[in-house]
């Protein structure tokens, strides 16, 4: 580690002495200790580095900030709410809050959708709403079903069973020997054909057939619940073809099977409708949200169900003794008070300034700054919807290097995002400006341009 980096004891909380003890989550840990890029400031749309360099943020963290950084009214009211009631234990006994926030949620989840239950992040919404089908099925006396289908370049978080679930294949091939039975995948649907594609691809819709196949050759019977992002974000913006989500659930309805549409980083306005369900009008049966649920900054995660099913889950336990749970799952930070505030203030800032809208009138102009990079050399793939966007480079050697180095020099001509592998993922704040999104693209040009010179 570079000695430049030790600074006086009034720099601690920006400039570490040690980087060696904290071992980073999904990071080359070697190489990064030895140059660090670690973020010391965060405003509107825009981040400072420790070496005082300013750069916009063209993901929202990981999706987790539409609102911008630093928003007053959050933090007012997380500081206030850790004031009066800092904490109360979550299980047979609870606060105001979490309630007037499931009741706010479920007025903007589609129709039906309208039981919340909380969980600490997106692993384990996504966990959290396979334990919630397996237990409607028993519910209705059908508890044969223990499969689950997921899809190939999914992700859906990092617990065991968000990882089965999940399509990524450096995330399961390490854990093969403790992941959950049982579980099949479908393709993906990216087809040569969509490269340079801006929106909904025209082509592709019978990849969803594989649900059917899978239904066919493991008995439709046996499947619990099917479950994919309704736009694949982390493997860098997949976008469904036409009709393939409605004909996916015609499979779902055909089988008995409940669809939950993993919605940690489409929820929530990305696509420009508050979900992406609505947005491709295909309801699914659950819903799971976290990262923009509190703009980022409190971990809090979502399921949201179907009435009828968690009426069903608690009409067959009414013979249970009093005081008995419905559900033998919950989480200590279900709904805690700071998330809870920093939730109820993120939904006020939805409503003041109409966020989905805002997000939806600013996406064409990004969609067609983003499709302007394809001229750049090493870009071979563009796709985007909505507020987000995945711009995929040339594989150089092996997969993953040509990605993380564009980033690097991304990160040098003063633009900060994610890479996944050789995908960018380009998912700006809705607050952005056409400035900002100017400023976004420019900045790629040139990043990019560097890379392909390196
Ligand atoms: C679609 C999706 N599901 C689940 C997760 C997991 O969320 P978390 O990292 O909050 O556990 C993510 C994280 O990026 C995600 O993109």
């Amino acid at each position: 580690m570079s000695t430049s980096l030790f600074m006086s004891s009034s720099n601690r909380t920006n400039i570490p002495n040690s980087l060696n003890e904290h071992w980073m989550p999904f990071t080359d840990n070697k190489t990064f200790k030895k140059n660090p890029r670690l973020i010391t400031d965060a405003k509107g749309v825009y981040l400072t580095n420790h070496q005082g360099k300013k750069m916009i943020d063209a993901s929202s963290g990981l999706f987790c900030n539409p609102l911008g950084h630093g928003r007053k009214e959050i933090t007012e009211a997380v500081s206030k709410q850790l004031d009066k009631l800092d904490y109360c234990q979550p299980f047979n006994q609870g606060y105001g809050g979490s309630f007037e926030l499931a009741t706010r949620i479920a007025k903007k989840t589609p129709e039906g959708i309208n039981r919340i239950f909380y969980t600490i992040c997106g692993s384990t919404a996504v966990e959290t709403a396979i334990k919630i089908a397996i237990a409607y099925h028993r519910a209705k006396g059908d508890s044969k079903r223990f499969r689950f289908v997921g899809r190939e370049r999914g992700y859906h978080g990092m617990n065991i069973g968000a990882t089965t679930v999940g399509g990524m294949i450096n995330n399961i091939k390490t854990f093969a020997s403790v992941l959950m039975p049982g579980v099949q995948h479908m393709r993906h649907t990216h087809l040569p054909e969509h490269k340079f594609v801006k929106g909904q691809p025209d082509t592709g819709v019978e990849m969803a057939e594989d649900l059917e196949r899978i239904a066919m050759n493991f008995g439709g019977e046996n499947i619990a619940a099917c479950i994919v992002e309704p736009i694949a974000g982390s493997t860098g913006t997949l976008i469904p073809p036409k009709g393939y989500l409605k004909r996916i659930r015609e499979i779902c309805d055909k089988h008995g099977i409940l669809l939950i549409f993993d919605e940690v980083i489409t929820g929530w306005g990305r696509t420009g409708s508050a979900f992406a369900s609505q947005e491709f009008g295909v309801t699914p049966d659950m819903i799971t949200m976290a990262k923009a649920t509190t703009n980022g900054v409190i971990p809090m995660g979502v399921v949201a169900v179907k009435e009828e099913m968690y009426d069903a889950v608690l009409d067959s336990s009414s013979s249970n003794p009093e005081g008995t749970p419905e559900l033998f799952h919950g989480y200590t930070y279900s709904g805690i008070p700071a998330a809870v505030a920093a939730g109820l203030a993120v939904q006020d800032i939805f409503d003041k300034e109409d966020i989905f809208n805002r997000a939806k009138e600013m996406s064409p102009y990004l969609q067609d700054g983003l499709h302007s990079l394809k001229d750049l050399k090493e870009v071979v793939s563009i796709r985007g919807y909505g507020m987000m966007g995945g711009i995929e480079m040339r594989m150089k050697d092996k997969p993953g290097k040509a990605g993380f180095q564009t980033f690097k020099h991304c990160y040098d001509a003063g633009v900060n995002f994610k890479n996944t592998g050789d995908s960018l993922i380009i998912a700006p704040q809705f607050i952005c400006e056409k400035k900002h999104i100017d400023e976004i693209i420019d900045k790629l040009r040139t990043g990019i341009s560097n890379y392909s010179k390196s």
